[in-house]
């Protein structure tokens, strides 16, 4: 059938279409119909199944014969390891460390913070926690402590398991104090927790609370899997909204396993027993779903990378692994291929690898520029497809249906909607557009199998950030528009949600920290464009009257202020002290003003601006940060 069909025959029958992908997972309890309407645009799925995910994602697989079928290639170039682990022996890990959970006290529906890089463990650590049915919650590794304390106190989990460190190229990223620290400024403690020691840098052990990953599973009995419902939280992912609270995204059990499984052909276009690689990491929805769980539920190899697109050690390490592991399709950030095109413009290392098993490259997270697609096609020779989605989804909104049928290519869209959903463009009011016109993109509810029902522990907010701007659409946040042949465009945020090298950040989050700062009275943070990340994060910060001490030194510290408070992975590197910034007469801060100054693109001042002479001052402050950038 081609795309056109299977997208009709989802509109016009999605009870039929979802009930028969549902065959194809083992349910223990195979539930009754596929919506569950809950009344105030909530739906769920396949809620009275019963099912386990990690019995979908390795024990089925080893009782039909493919235990000996390489599950994960752990392949680090940070530490000099490579290392496959077939699904009996995942299989086996993984029922033992779940009995050692179980005999610590975690029962179904507790929950389980992970906070862990890129090694076996995690993914022997997050289906251990399918396996008895306790809800993960994996945080990643860039994060500081109190963004993992604030994640400790919304998510509230029995246990929490953790790595010693993390390998960053160059240096060492010591988790273990970063553990503590969260746990000793979140009010909600966990009972214990497991720490599994790398030899890179163990770390120290608080007697009575912290247990070793080893000495924790000493003479466990295997677990069996526990059935959930279909409407069993299977994870917590956090993700950046508008203000500092990070949101907690729930993915329910039932319909997270039939729509993984539906995408590995649909889209990715594996067959079950080939290799498949996500270069992301496992803290992201793009690990989730795609370094974890879809590929295993589907019987594919999974390629666990520990390391970067450069510097572990050179840009030729995207083609050693995809030669040596034979990887079919490989799936990553746009971000990582201008890392590789930067460093080796001719892709020369190239040569001295053999990517001949490679069908596509994907690519998402965040926009994939036309000079990255049209590079990374020219020097593989191979297809690359763009495809747009969010935490909140958990897998493509739109995409190339390439294991179905490869539509043709426009460069800078994502293609066109999946089945599930139907997607629309429209203005303020809510009324749909013309194709071609920008307008926000929303989806008609219900949304399909495996997105958020709902947000942990905020079922308003899920309401207010979702629903509540386009009665009967869930609102994605992005806009863009739809041309005539239903090719999608994104072209931006609606909010105040920046993409700094594939990762989510929230300018909101760093805004609050910044206001922490003693001298700061009000500040702003913009995201710039990037010509390597996509976008940085810009602040702005005005000082308290009567303050008079050196603006750089104030700088540092707030530099600093965002590593240690939110992280790393926030990149927050520019920042100026300014006399005032642009508002409203209102006192609205111009936020998109201040960027479009910054990226010296057409700037728009409102009539509304309070005093349009502070528009001059601005260039000249972002202009002392090098911004506009010289083309
Ligand atoms: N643990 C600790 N620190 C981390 C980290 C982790 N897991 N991940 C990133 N960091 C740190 C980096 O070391 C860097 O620190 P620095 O300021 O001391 O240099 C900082 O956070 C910023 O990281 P990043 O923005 O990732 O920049 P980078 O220069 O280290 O790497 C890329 C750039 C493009 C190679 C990298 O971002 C990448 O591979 N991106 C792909 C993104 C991705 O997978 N997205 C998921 C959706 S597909
Ligand atoms: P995340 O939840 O971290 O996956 O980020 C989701 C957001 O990243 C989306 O709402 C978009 O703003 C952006 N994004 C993801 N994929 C794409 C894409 N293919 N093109 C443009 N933007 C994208």
């Amino acid at each position: 059938m081609s795309y056109a069909e299977i997208y009709e025959s989802w509109k016009s029958d999605p009870e039929g279409f979802w009930m028969t992908e549902a065959e194809r997972i083992e349910w223990t309890k195979k539930p009754s119909k596929a919506l569950w309407d809950r009344g105030d645009n909530i739906y769920e799925w396949f809620a009275d199944g019963e099912v386990n995910t990690c019995w979908n994602a390795l024990d089925r697989h080893v009782e039909a014969g493919h235990g000996d079928q390489v599950a994960v290639i752990y392949d680090s170039p940070v530490t000099g390891t490579k290392r496959e682990i077939t699904f009996a022996e995942l299989l086996a890990d993984t029922a033992r460390f779940a009995g050692a959970l179980r005999r610590q006290g975690v029962e179904p529906g507790d929950r389980v913070v992970i906070y862990m890089p890129m090694i076996p463990e995690t993914v022997t650590a997050m289906l251990a926690c399918a396996r008895i049915g306790a809800i993960h919650s994996v945080v990643f590794g860039g994060f500081a402590a109190h963004e993992l304390a604030v994640r400790i106190d919304d998510a509230k989990p029995r246990a929490m398991i953790a790595a010693s460190c993390g390998i960053e190229p160059g240096r060492t990223v010591p988790y273990k104090p970063l553990l503590d620290g969260a746990i000793e400024q979140a009010k909600h403690k966990p009972d214990f927790t497991v720490v599994f020691q790398r030899e890179q840098c163990p770390g120290e052990m608080t007697d009575g609370r912290d247990h070793d990953w080893e000495a924790f599973q000493e003479g466990a009995e295997p677990a069996d899997c526990v059935p959930v419902r279909g409407d069993h939280p299977a994870y917590i992912l956090y993700t950046s909204g508008t203000t500092g609270a990070p949101k907690g995204v729930v993915r329910p059990t039932g319909g997270h396993l039939v729509a993984m499984n539906w995408t590995m052909k649909a889209i990715y276009n594996v067959d079950p027993g080939e290799v498949f690689w996500a270069a992301s990491d496992v803290g992201w929805v793009v690990g989730h779903s795609y370094i974890v769980y879809a590929p295993l539920i589907h019987r594919n190899t999974t390629v666990l990378f520990e390391g970067k697109p450069v510097g572990t050690p050179d840009a030729s390490t995207f083609w050693r692994v995809i030669s040596e592991h034979k990887v079919r399709s490989f799936f990553t950030a746009p971000t990582a291929f201008r890392a590789v095109k930067r460093e080796d413009p001719k892709a020369e290392m190239l040569k001295d690898w053999d990517i001949s098993h490679l069908r596509a490259i994907y690519l998402a997270g965040e926009r994939a520029d036309p000079d990255t697609i049209e590079w990374a096609q020219n020097v593989t020779g191979k297809p690359v497809y763009d495809h747009w989605w969010q935490t909140e989804t958990g897998w493509t909104i739109a995409g190339n249906p390439v294991g179905i049928e490869a539509l043709p290519v426009k460069i800078g869209s994502p293609t066109v909607a999946m089945p599930g959903y139907e997607i629309h463009i429209l203005d303020d009011e809510g009324k749909e557009v013309p194709a071609g016109t920008l307008g926000a993109i929303a989806v008609k509810l219900p949304l399909p199998p495996g997105t958020l029902p709902t947000l942990w522990n905020a079922p308003e907010r899920f309401q207010k950030s979702y629903l509540s701007h386009f009665p009967g659409y869930y609102e994605t946040g992005d806009a863009g528009m739809m041309d005539a042949d239903g090719y999608l465009w994104i072209m931006a945020r609606t909010d105040d949600v920046i993409n700094v090298a594939g990762h989510r950040l929230s300018t909101g989050a760093m805004e609050e920290v910044l206001a922490g700062h003693p001298d700061v009275a009000e500040c702003a943070v913009v995201g710039v464009a990037d010509d390597f990340k996509g976008q940085l994060p810009m602040g702005l910060v005005c000082l308290t009257k009567g303050v008079n001490r050196p603006h750089e030194e104030i700088e540092a510290e707030c530099v600093k202020r965002v590593r240690d408070q939110i992280g790393p992975v926030a990149a927050f590197k520019l920042c100026k002290v300014v006399d005032r910034l642009p508002k409203t007469r209102s006192g609205k801060i111009l936020r998109r003003t201040i960027a479009a100054i910054a990226d010296g693109t057409e700037v728009k001042v409102p009539a509304t601006i309070d005093d349009p002479s502070v528009i001059d001052e601005m260039r000249d402050n972002v202009s002392a940060l090098g911004y506009p950038k010289q083309k």
